[in-house]
């Protein structure tokens, strides 16, 4: 029998980051994952793979669509699905191999299997042939993530019906895909499949894509995505799915009630949001306090309801991302060892890896409107930056929201290409408390897209000079 420190229970951006934190910090520490390979789902079915098809999807669409303007004459491209796929899983097999080696090289120790509290201190672990065996420690780290949200009466079987993880392997291109949910998956799948020759119908329950995110930038969003050819039903759901024929037929009522119409298609993606993962973990016998929604619940130190045992990431409240997984993985592994570790929640960016890309951090207008905030709006278009219109890339705009009393920066939306790079200078911003004068008088290189964030800056105070 072992006797650890800590015990980390899931191998995902927020698991394997607190152990690799951990162990820095002398810790002597274990993580159990009951897949064969670690990472989790950003790395396995998530953040990794995803990104991999939309770049190479995009490259795909460019090579058919803006190569020849610059005067690059490659034909028609022409798609080799297998090929791309294997891109993708050769990705995939990279990064989890790289998390593998930092365990290894952090000399934390690792288990394969479905980890257990079985009390306080005591971790067992039962391995894919069922033998079990005890682990000892002094804490426990509960980072077991999320999975799937499905829908009452849709069955999803990731062939026909699929959730992210089964459009993220399809063999063929659909002739025509449903998304059910304009989340950021719906989104940047639709997106892939689109661009590779799918058409894309999205149904979406609420009035607007991307619920949450600045009303400002999702109607532009959704009016560039229509004209890449996604169609969108809002206000809308799914009822069900019948799977009898050759091609699937789905129940599309609107979803005040009313007259329901049948929409064919050749792959529906269920995309309806993700569920804390928690089954198996024996939380309720341990007496671990979970929320109305499954989550965690956890106090501002990561402790759950039981002394010695913590949780991070998906499996708590807050935004499912990855970074902000990590994020709490090194807060939680410090704040065990004796230290004072902590997450600034209100400066998390969210990108949408669409293109253009969509990026935010901190608040948006509807936000800083309901808790009375008085604001100055600073926006500049990409259509007036030099290096955007050289590019042909002059699509979307960086809008910057400053305290009225302070020019404090409250938030920052960005639709655009490489949006989600330039995000990191506005958070960077937002962690010192900058101003928008500061953003403003800080020298940005010429020509560059992030000049525009600079343009932003200036035009709070009606002083851009591009426009
Ligand atoms: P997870 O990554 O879910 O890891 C949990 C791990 O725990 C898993 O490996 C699981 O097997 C293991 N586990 C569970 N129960 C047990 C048990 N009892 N015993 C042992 N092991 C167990 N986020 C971003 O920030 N950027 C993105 O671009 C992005 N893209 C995404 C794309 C898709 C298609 C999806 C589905 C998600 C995406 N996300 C993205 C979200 C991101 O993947 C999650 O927020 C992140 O993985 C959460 O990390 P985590 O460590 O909390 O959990
Ligand atoms: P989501 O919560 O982003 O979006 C789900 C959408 O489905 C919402 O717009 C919701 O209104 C809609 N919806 C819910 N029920 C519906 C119904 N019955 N019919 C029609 N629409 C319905 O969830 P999504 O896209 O599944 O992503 C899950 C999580 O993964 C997100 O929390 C996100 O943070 C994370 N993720 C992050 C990415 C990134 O950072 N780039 C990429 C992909 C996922």
């Amino acid at each position: 029998m072992a006797t650890y420190d800590l015990i980390v229970i899931g191998s995902g951006p927020g698991g394997y980051v607190c152990a690799i934190r951990a162990a820095q910090l002398g810790l002597r520490t274990a993580v159990v994952e009951k897949d064969k390979t670690f990472g989790g789902t950003c790395l396995n079915v998530g953040c990794i793979p995803s990104k991999a098809l939309l770049h190479a999807s995009e490259l795909y669409e460019q090579a058919g669509h803006v190569f020849a303007k610059m005067g690059i004459q490659v034909g028609g491209p022409k798609l080799d699905l297998a090929a791309m796929m294997k891109f993708k899983d050769e990705g995939v097999d990279g990064n989890v191999k790289g998390v593998a080696f930092l365990l290894k090289k952090n000399k934390v120790d690792t288990f394969e299997g479905i980890g257990r509290i079985a009390a306080p201190g005591k971790v067992e672990v039962k391995g894919a042939g069922g033998k079990a065996q005890m682990l000892d420690t002094k804490s426990i780290v509960i980072a077991t993530g999320s999975d799937v949200a499905r829908l009452a009466g849709i069955t999803i079987d990731e062939k026909r019906v699929v959730s992210s993880t089964g459009a993220l392997v399809l063999d063929k291109v659909p002739a025509k895909l449903l998304v059910i949910g304009a989340g950021v998956i719906g989104l940047e799948l639709g997106s892939v499949w689109r661009r590779l020759g799918a058409q894309v119908i999205v149904v979406e329950f609420l009035d607007r894509i991307l619920p949450g995110m600045d009303n400002d930038v999702c109607r532009q969003f959704q009016r560039i995505l229509e004209k890449q050819g996604i169609a969108f039903k809002l206000s809308s759901k799914v009822a069900a799915v019948d799977a009898s024929g050759s091609r699937l037929k789905a129940k599309v009522e609107p979803a005040a009630g009313g007259a329901a119409e049948t929409v064919e298609a050749d792959v529906v993606l269920v995309a309806v949001g993700r569920v804390p993962y928690s089954t198996g973990l024996g939380l309720d016998e341990a007496g671990v306090k979970k929320d109305n929604r499954g989550r965690v619940v956890v106090d501002r130190h990561f402790a759950t309801s039981v002394p010695g045992i913590y949780a991070i990431g998906d499996v708590i409240a807050g935004p499912m991302l990855a970074h902000k997984a990590e994020d709490e993985g090194v807060a939680v592994a410090e704040i065990i060892a004796g230290q004072a570790g902590h997450v600034n929640y209100d400066v998390i960016p969210n990108v949408v890896y669409t293109y253009p890309e969509i990026a935010s951090v901190g608040k948006s207008e509807e936000e800083l409107k309901a808790a009375g905030v008085t604001y100055n709006v600073g926006k500049f278009p990409f259509t007036a930056n030099g290096r955007a219109k050289v590019n042909l890339q002059t699509e979307g705009f960086v809008k910057i929201l400053a305290d009225a009393k302070t020019d404090r920066v409250l938030g920052v939306h960005i639709v655009g290409p490489d949006a989600g790079n330039m995000i990191a200078e506005a958070a960077v911003a937002m962690e010192f408390g900058a101003a928008a004068e500061d953003i403003a008088r800080t020298c940005h290189a010429h020509p560059t897209l992030s000049e525009a964030v600079k343009e932003a800056a200036l035009a709070v105070g009606k002083r851009s000079i591009h426009m």
